[in-house]
């Protein structure tokens, strides 16, 4: 038997507090009007102290589960993705599944850092088409705020935290391109890209958590060019062209990468998401917590075709295409 898998619902949380680019430049050298100049980011959320990744996973997983209207003992599957898990082990995903009362199947997460989210989307997809799970929530979630180096204004002013999730259900016969559903997904590492983007730390190497390193600009190269290669090979792999593309939702790391994509890709600008400007870049959580919002406003549709990408630390990179 053949199966596919549909994305039923979908929901996010935000940390409450929001801090505004000017409340940046108040301690590191910056300023507002160079961090929207250079990425399109106004404001990010930081979650409270003590706070953390678990409590932003679970809420936006409940808020999936009440979107999709399904409960939480009918999951059989949790695949969470994260670079900032609240502990070293056991996996966050295991305690959100102890937290929402799902006591079957499996929960485990996925570490693919900004890309998490399609990587996961993957992983919860081939389960379904499988056989293998019935219900999945897929979430991604991070706290980038703590491991960030508040005094390096190259880093510290582009993250912010979050949580998004969809709720992934199998259904009978194989996906098509002209039916709701998860069409394709397409993943990509290569990691001679390391120093690129790290963490200087870990449990194995520093026994510390280390803080968050990047060069940008190497980095915003290399985004732009396999952004554009892996939406390609979607397209390509299912013979779509890019008019037929209703909505991007693009990992938010900066609006110019967003804007430089669409043009390499010769994509209506107006169609891309972009949440980038209120949430900086939430790692793995800013695929899913973007397509919430267009969501919930009413831009995403019933029957629209989506293009899903994502590129970070690694490198990885990956896009999936999806029927809404
Ligand atoms: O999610 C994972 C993927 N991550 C990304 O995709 C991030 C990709 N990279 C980027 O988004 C951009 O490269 C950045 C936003 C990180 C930087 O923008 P840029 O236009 O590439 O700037 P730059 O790094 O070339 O720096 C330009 C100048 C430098 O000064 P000099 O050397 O020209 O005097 C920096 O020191 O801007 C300076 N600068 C800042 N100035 C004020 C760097 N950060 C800041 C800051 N405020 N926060």
């Amino acid at each position: 038997m053949a199966y596919h898998s549909v994305i039923i619902g979908c929901g996010s949380y935000l940390p409450e507090r929001v801090v505004e680019n000017k409340e940046l430049a108040a301690t590191v050298d910056t300023s507002d009007e160079w961090i929207i100049e250079r990425t399109g980011i106004h404001r990010r959320h930081i979650a409270a102290d003590g706070e953390t990744t678990c409590d932003l996973a679970h809420a936006a997983g409940l808020a999936a589960l009440q979107n999709a209207g399904v409960r939480a003992e009918d999951l059989d599957l949790i695949v969470l993705a994260t670079a900032t898990p609240d502990h070293t082990f056991p996996a966050t995903a295991t305690q959100v599944q102890a937290r929402l009362g799902m006591m079957k199947g499996a929960a485990f997460d996925v570490h693919a850092v900004c890309s998490g989210f399609i990587y996961a989307l993957a992983v919860a997809d081939n389960f379904l088409k499988a056989g293998q799970a019935k219900n999945a929530l897929v979430i991604g979630a991070e706290t980038f705020s703590r491991i960030l180096d508040w005094k390096d204004r190259s880093t510290c002013v582009l993250f912010g935290d979050g949580a998004g999730a969809v709720l992934l259900q199998r259904q009978d016969g194989a996906a098509d391109v002209g039916s709701p559903g998860v069409i394709s997904t397409h993943l990509h590492s290569d990691g001679r890209y390391k120093d690129h983007l790290y963490v200087d730390g870990g449990p194995s190497s520093t026994q510390s958590t280390g803080y968050l390193r990047m060069a940008g600009r190497e980095v915003f190269k290399h985004a732009v060019t396999n952004l554009a290669s892996v939406v390609n090979e979607a397209l390509e792999s299912n013979n779509v062209s890019a008019d037929q593309i209703d909505w991007v939702v693009p990992h938010q790391a900066n609006q110019r990468i967003l804007d430089a994509t669409a043009r390499k890709l010769k994509l209506d600008p107006a169609r891309v998401i972009s949440t980038v400007a209120n949430h900086a870049n939430t790692s793995a959580a800013s695929v899913p917590l973007a397509l919430s919002t267009a969501v919930g406003d009413g831009r995403i549709k019933r029957g629209q075709l989506l293009i899903l990408e994502a590129m970070g630390g690694g490198f990885t990179w990956g896009s999936s295409l999806v029927r809404w």
